[in-house]
């Protein structure tokens, strides 16, 4: 399918026509807005259920829909594992509604910038000991995210994953963009490039991101192949 060449383009061309219309911004899950295409969200559960994590780091909450999710693929497995989710502004309102869901029991909000050396610091404390998935999606220009990855990937043990959304910004146009700090060579793209480059232990789940086609994510499921 993915050698479809027609297929591929098509695909491409709808995901970039899609987020000009902000089409991912359409979903809730659970009650809650998620900013995500649906089909990264089904990537990602099926991240969860291979890796099975005690613990989910992600950054960028917005309104908790994605934070929402995380924790319920978590409550379907069972077992105690919970979210740690990082956001530099967690609005009351947007605090309000994840505190009093369903699924709050599983998530801790840390407010602050995931850049910053006391939440790195808190997070791994955290995550120690646990196996760990780690899903970026928070300021998506280029020193930010690979500041989140030389951060956070150290948590992610053989077989884990780093999830890295947005990478689809270096194919965007300033239209697709709008008014935002980032762009076609300072993106997740090119930071996942340079991280790559320095930690050949990771490498692209190429297998997932041919079956979805679809996704804000291409080149951003990055798989540990062995233990740091
Ligand atoms: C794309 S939204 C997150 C969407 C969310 N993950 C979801 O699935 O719905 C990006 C969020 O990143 C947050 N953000 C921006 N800079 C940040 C930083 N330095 N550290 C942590 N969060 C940041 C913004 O406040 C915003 O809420």
């Amino acid at each position: 399918m993915a050698a479809d060449r027609e297929l591929r383009e098509q695909a491409d061309a709808f995901v970039l026509r899609a987020c000009e219309r902000r089409y991912p911004y359409n979903f809730t899950w659970m009650g809650v807005p998620v900013i995500q295409f649906p089909q990264d969200l089904v990537a990602l559960q099926e991240v969860i259920f291979r890796v099975r994590p005690q613990l989910i780091v992600e950054t960028g909450v917005a309104h908790g829909g994605g934070t929402i999710f995380l924790a319920s693929m978590l409550e379907l497995l069972g077992g105690d594992g919970s979210v740690v989710a990082i956001d530099v502004d967690v609005r009351a309102h947007n605090r309000a509604v994840i505190e009093a869901h369903p699924m709050s029991k599983r998530i801790a909000l840390i407010e602050g910038s995931s850049a910053d050396a006391a939440v790195i610091a808190d997070v791994r404390k955290r995550a120690q000991g646990l196996r760990t998935l780690v899903v970026l999606d928070s300021n998506h220009r280029h020193a930010h995210v690979l500041a989140e990855l030389r951060a956070y990937a150290p948590l992610v043990g053989k077989g884990g994953y780093v999830v890295v959304l947005d990478t689809i910004v270096e194919r965007m146009s300033p239209a697709q963009i709008g008014d935002r700090p980032w762009a076609p060579g300072n993106s997740p793209m090119t930071a996942v490039r340079e991280f790559l480059a320095e930690n050949p232990r990771f490498s692209i789940d190429l297998d997932l991101e041919n079956t979805l086609l679809i996704s804000a994510a291409p080149g951003g499921y990055l798989r540990a192949d062995r233990d740091p």
